[in-house]
């Protein structure tokens, strides 16, 4: 009973914060200072600010967990916005540390564990020591497509399955498409572009919600749609469905073919119309959770999605204006008291409420890094598109 209340306590105070407006400014200002913390209590840069330890303790990771890159990527978007070169030294610094993972060809999240760090880098600095870093880790990244299955393997086993692929490698594909770029080597794009041709044919349900791992066969049928970190092989896990929005939006960016950008279209519409999520836009972990309304929500998600829902706004259409709208709504959530740290709370992250691995019974609740880096990305996004959409703030 006092869990349900709790719970319906949180909702209204969720839903009613969605008003407040957005101040980008006052958002990085409280970033920067939360983050000079995290700074501080971070001298080691062997050890990545990841989340929260059950036990309140900061959880940091090694730079081969597949989020080393995010902690460099959000110090890149404090430097955008301050352009002062003490936070340039500083994402400099945790971009850097990652660089030995341009050889790991054990993992597919070299897009996020190099491309968020040093592509952000890059795009701000033009530091021509980060091409071949860069150009290393896509090729490791290529060493995980088995054209004969027509994927990039996302983890060496799940279950009795030898090849499986999560959603969440749709967002790999960026980096792929900038090494083609740099090097002239249209395989990378070909790469990406056949991934994304197989995600979309066999990820997606009727409703356009997707499955977490597809288990392919090694001639690229399919063996079994399964889930990892969902609530059940059915359901729509929802950073995954952020993830397939957030992928498909890249896609068309990159490629200007249509059909992506309706598959964008398509999940954004599951996702926004869906009967389970809430009013303040910030979803429960899974949109088909067992006991909603006593479920966690993801800010991590509410983050992706905010991002992407941005971008794909620029792009036009009917829903263009729904778009925009619902991620600014998304953005204030995450901005009001319901979802952000107070000053020194948190253990300096700013997100807090998001969830990791639910089943694993791992980051439930807590903050988790790539929550801060979608959340910093969206507001900068936000920025970039408010005046054209007459916000004031
Ligand atoms: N597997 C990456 C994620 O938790 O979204």
């Amino acid at each position: 009973m006092k869990r349900y209340l709790l719970s319906v306590f949180t909702l209204v105070t969720m839903s009613a914060v969605a008003q407040t407006p957005i101040d980008v400014d006052k958002e990085f200002a409280f970033a920067t200072q939360q983050y000079e913390r995290m700074l501080q209590t971070h001298p080691d840069t062997t050890k990545f600010p990841q989340s929260t330890n059950p036990d309140g303790s900061i959880r940091d990771m090694k730079s081969d967990w597949w989020c080393s890159g995010f902690f460099g990527g959000s110090l890149w978007f404090i430097y955008e916005r301050t352009k002062n070169p003490t936070w340039k030294d500083a994402a400099q610094k945790w971009t850097m540390a990652v660089a030995k993972e341009q050889y790991n060809t054990g993992t597919h999240d070299l897009g996020f564990m190099i491309y968020c760090p040093f592509g952000n880098g890059y795009k701000l600095t033009k530091n021509e020591a980060y091409v071949p870093i860069m150009l290393t880790g896509a090729k490791s990244l290529s060493t995980r497509f088995d054209p004969k299955v027509g994927l990039i393997k996302s983890w060496n086993k799940f279950q009795e399955y030898s090849y499986p692929v999560i959603i969440d490698n749709m967002m790999n594909l960026e980096f792929l498409f900038w090494a083609a770029r740099k090097s002239g080597n249209k395989e990378f794009q070909n790469i990406a572009i056949t991934h994304a041709d197989n995600t979309l044919r066999n990820h997606f349900r009727p409703d356009y919600s997707s499955y977490h791992v597809i288990c392919y066969n090694p001639d690229g049928t399919v063996a079994a749609k399964k889930t990892a970190q969902g609530a059940a092989d059915g359901s729509a896990w929802a950073r995954g469905q952020a993830w397939g929005l957030y992928g498909y939006t890249v896609m068309y960016r990159e490629t200007k073919d249509k059909k992506y950008l309706d598959q964008a279209r398509h999940i954004a519409d599951f996702y926004l119309n869906h009967p389970n999520l809430p009013a303040d836009k910030i979803p429960y972990w899974d949109f088909n959770a067992p006991n909603i309304p006593n479920e966690e929500r993801d800010a991590s998600a509410g983050a992706i999605a905010a991002s992407a829902l941005l971008e794909l706004s620029t792009y036009g259409g009917p829903s263009a204006k729904t778009y925009y709208q619902s991620a600014v709504q998304m953005l204030q959530s995450l901005a009001g008291p319901a979802y952000k740290a107070t000053l020194g709370e948190n253990n300096n992250f700013i997100l807090k409420h998001s969830v990791g691995h639910k089943p694993g019974k791992s980051e439930v609740d807590t903050p988790l890094i790539y929550a801060d880096y979608y959340y910093l990305e969206g507001l900068l996004r936000y920025d970039a598109l408010r005046k054209k959409h007459g916000a004031k703030s």
